[in-house]
């Protein structure tokens, strides 16, 4: 079993650095197979929301696993359609018992929603005192959002989760967010598996006798970032973490630097006023 390190965040609290990404799981004997190939892999970071409805699946996984509510860490965000103060506090509630548990470790505004996001981080700071979760932070805030952030928040985020893999590295964001304290959390890292064709990733995967997933993570890991890939296929879950036993070269890095060409595979947050 893969043992993973933890990174540390701006409010004492630690993430680590490997989790399991959940979106689009909606079946859940899929759902507990993939589980439980990450249990059995190392995994102990699984990463829902409410906009992915399986947060039951998710709690019900955790407690046939017999593992301690303390070994996982867990994620869950608040949906767009959620935003606003009672709201949002409300269908954090739901969550808590969608998950049957009392915390959660991180909790996580989905996207930078205009104008409801001031009222709907206010909550989640509340939501952090009360120790319904032991940290917060954002999604898919670009360094303008997070700016405005400071006119309002009592504390900064201690994560920003936002699209991150070779073909979008995100350079300005990740030295804005490391300047303020904040870990960059990269979804997609494997850009949704739709970028599978490029030739000096390829002469890596066959110099290091990894495969073309296992570079772009690795490649993510040296950047100092959290990554959540998602796979349900228990091969690619257990490859998808073994990723400790090779190292790429501060040349090898800077090679992949230039295979930059700003590709997203989601959404693109920065029209967003
Ligand atoms: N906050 C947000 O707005 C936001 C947005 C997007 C994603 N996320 C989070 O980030 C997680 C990961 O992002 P993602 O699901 O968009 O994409 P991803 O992890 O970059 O890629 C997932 C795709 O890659 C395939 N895959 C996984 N491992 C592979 C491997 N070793 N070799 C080849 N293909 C592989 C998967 O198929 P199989 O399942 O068939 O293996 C799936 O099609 C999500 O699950 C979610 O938790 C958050």
């Amino acid at each position: 079993m893969i043992k993973v390190p933890l990174i540390k965040l701006n409010d004492g609290n630690s993430i680590p650095q490997v989790g399991l990404g959940l979106w689009q799981i909606t079946d859940e004997k899929k759902f507990s197979k993939a589980f439980n190939a990450a249990i059995e892999a190392g995994y102990r970071h699984f990463d829902t929301a409410q906009a992915y409805h399986n947060e039951a699946y998710l709690g019900r996984a955790i407690k046939q696993s017999k593992i301690s509510r303390q070994e996982i860490f867990i994620t869950t965000k608040i949906a767009v359609q959620n935003f606003g103060d009672k709201k949002s506090r409300k269908s954090f509630e739901q969550s808590l018992k969608n998950l049957d548990i009392s915390y959660v470790d991180l909790l996580l505004l989905h996207f930078p929603v205009p104008v409801l996001r001031k009222k709907t981080w206010l909550t989640v700071e509340e939501l952090k005192t009360q120790g319904l979760t032991k940290s917060i932070g954002v999604s898919n805030f670009t360094p303008r959002h997070l700016l405005s952030m400071e006119e309002y928040a009592k504390e900064l985020p201690s994560i920003n989760q936002v699209e991150m893999h070779v073909f979008l590295q995100q350079s300005k964001l990740r030295e804005y967010c490391s300047k303020k304290g904040i870990v960059v959390e990269a979804y997609s890292p494997l850009a949704h598996a739709k970028a599978m064709d490029n030739q000096v990733i390829k002469q890596l995967s066959d110099k290091y006798n990894k495969s073309y997933a296992q570079i772009m993570l690795r490649w993510a890991l040296q950047q100092e970032v959290v990554i959540i890939p998602k796979s349900v296929n228990p091969d690619r879950i257990k490859e998808n973490i073994d990723i400790f036993n090779f190292k790429l070269s501060n040349v090898e890095i800077d090679l992949l630097k230039k295979q930059d060409k700003n590709l997203r595979t989601c959404w693109n947050p920065e029209l967003v006023p």
